[in-house]
């Protein structure tokens, strides 16, 4: 046995350790899905395109991030990770081969507008390298999916007034970038996002400082408060582009528009505390809600959120909610990122820091009895714990009762340090099947609409903190010599979506 299956046997043989959380087990059913379903792979400009300033494209936070000393990546960069740029012909040959049906990438913001700012100039190049992958994914019989902004904004703004933190020239600038793009592209593109996961953004980016720019309390930064001026500045702008996009382009290019928001799933920690299960579900909402209120129902924040945040939540002028009103409608699908599920336990003897976030909940993958989430990935976060994804398809439904298009879920597997285990990728082809059995039940037992599945990521890239560590890739990278090798899930994906479709 290898050592990969010997680590899945242990982890379904622990089964029985588990309270159930929705009445399915860890076996794969291969459950139906509706024909029109889509599927496809994601990626983002950071993490796979190298040629970090090649033909004119300007840094980004993230540039200067991974050259930090002492590195907060693990040594690591994506000076030229997977070359995609330079070899993005080879990829979408490969997809197209794959059976992909659909592409999401992001674009570089700093690659197209080097300073970022509204009167900056236009990098050609940049905006020649994006036609080129949009003509070539057409050719191929690809739809791309266009992100406007996953975590790279442009140094210059940063330098110049702190990007996030001042919502009025950031709106500006994002405004201006928008237009660029749906002018040179949105002829071909007819799927777009404006942001890919403000919660990590503004926590991860703003508090924690676990990601760029690495704001956090040992730098002296102010986690009181930013974090919550950056969602702010995240919301608004979103809407701004999405009024842009209604009013200024949609008619001609008849294409979507909306904002991808992640989340984990909470049960309780202890399923018979009623703070705990209270605690489960006010996670949710300093989580998703936070964003999803304003974006999708055109609202204030969550009021559990006012409550406890008073004045560190940024308020709406009359104004602005005018323009949230206006713009909710105009969202076309709930974009959702979800990759595990996690306990939340509500603490009660320790207060929380002056800079709390959670209103001073704990999120662990071990209950109260000590039992696990589900079977974990090399990364102790991301757990097998599909009965959680259901839930929440079913949660973000009921609450937003917009089509959900799942834009990234997948996992790194143990063991994958070795080339055979990451390649014959059984824990990934398990995961995937459970997740997407979740979306069968959820669409056929539930009455939820999900309307199509990216599989996070298309490749092997660079995970951010972690550097090279951890591989969510459908196709095997070599870092060394950069060939691409698909994994066997890759083939089961392209297999299972034959199969459950032709069943639908
Ligand atoms: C979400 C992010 O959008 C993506 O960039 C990241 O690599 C994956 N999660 C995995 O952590």
């Amino acid at each position: 046995m290898s050592e990969e299956s010997s680590m899945w046997a242990q982890a379904t043989q622990t089964k029985s350790a588990f309270t159930p959380l929705t009445g399915s087990d860890l076996t794969v059913e291969n459950l139906p899905l509706p024909a029109s379903f889509t599927w496809g792979a994601a990626t983002a400009a950071y993490q796979v395109e190298g040629a970090s300033n090649a033909a004119g494209k300007g840094p980004s936070i993230w540039d200067t991030y991974t050259h930090l000393t002492p590195s907060r990546t693990n040594g690591a960069n994506a000076d030229v990770t997977c070359d995609h740029y330079h070899r993005v012909e080879e990829d979408l040959a490969l997809m197209k081969q794959l059976g992909m049906e659909t592409y999401r990438f992001s674009i570089s913001w700093s690659r197209v507008i080097p300073l970022g700012g509204r009167d900056d100039p236009v990098n050609e190049a940049g905006i020649a390298f994006y036609s080129r992958l949009i003509d070539t994914l057409l050719a191929h019989g690809i739809k791309p999916s266009v992100t406007l902004y996953h975590w790279d904004v442009p140094q210059a703004l940063y330098d110049r007034y702190g990007a996030f933190l001042n919502t009025n020239e950031f709106r500006a600038d994002f405004e201006r970038y928008a237009r660029l793009c749906f002018a040179s592209f949105g002829g071909r593109v007819t799927s777009w996002v404006t942001f890919n996961e403000p919660y990590i953004i503004s926590i991860f980016g703003h508090l924690n400082g676990s990601l760029a720019p690495g704001h956090c309390a040992e730098m002296g930064t102010d986690t009181v408060h930013e974090p919550w001026r950056v969602g702010h500045t995240i919301i608004l702008s979103h809407a701004s582009v999405v009024q842009i996009y209604a009013n200024e382009f949609q008619t001609k290019q008849k294409g979507e528009i909306s904002i991808v928001l992640n989340g984990h799933f909470y049960e309780p920690w202890d399923a018979s505390s009623e703070a705990d299960i209270e605690a489960a579900r006010v996670r949710l909402e300093f989580y998703i809600a936070w964003f999803a209120d304003p974006v999708y129902l055109g609202r204030d924040y969550p009021a559990v959120m006012r409550e406890h945040l008073g004045n560190r939540l940024p308020r709406f002028t009359e104004q602005e909610l005018e323009l949230l009103r206006a713009t909710c409608g105009m969202n076309a699908f709930y974009g959702m990122n979800h990759y595990s599920t996690k306990f939340a336990r509500q603490l009660t003897t320790t207060p929380p820091p002056a800079d709390d976030w959670t209103r001073n909940i704990e999120e662990s993958s071990v209950n109260s009895a000590g039992q696990q989430i589900g079977p974990a990935s090399s990364m102790p976060w991301l757990r097998i714990a599909p009965g959680g994804f259901r839930k929440l398809l079913n949660w973000i439904w009921d609450r937003y009762r917009l089509p959900i298009l799942v834009t990234e879920n997948g996992c790194p597997c143990p063991g994958e340090e070795d080339v055979d285990v990451a390649i014959d990728d059984r824990f990934r082809q398990r995961y995937l099947g459970l997740y997407l059995d979740s979306i069968s039940r959820a669409i056929y037992e539930d009455g939820v609409s999900v309307i199509g599945y990216y599989a996070w990521s298309l490749m092997d890239n660079f995970e951010w903190s972690s550097g090279y560590g951890p591989r969510y890739g459908l196709v095997h990278v070599d870092f060394e010599t950069l060939k691409r090798t698909p994994k066997n899930s890759a083939y089961y994906l392209k297999e299972t979506f034959q199969e459950r479709r032709k069943q639908a």
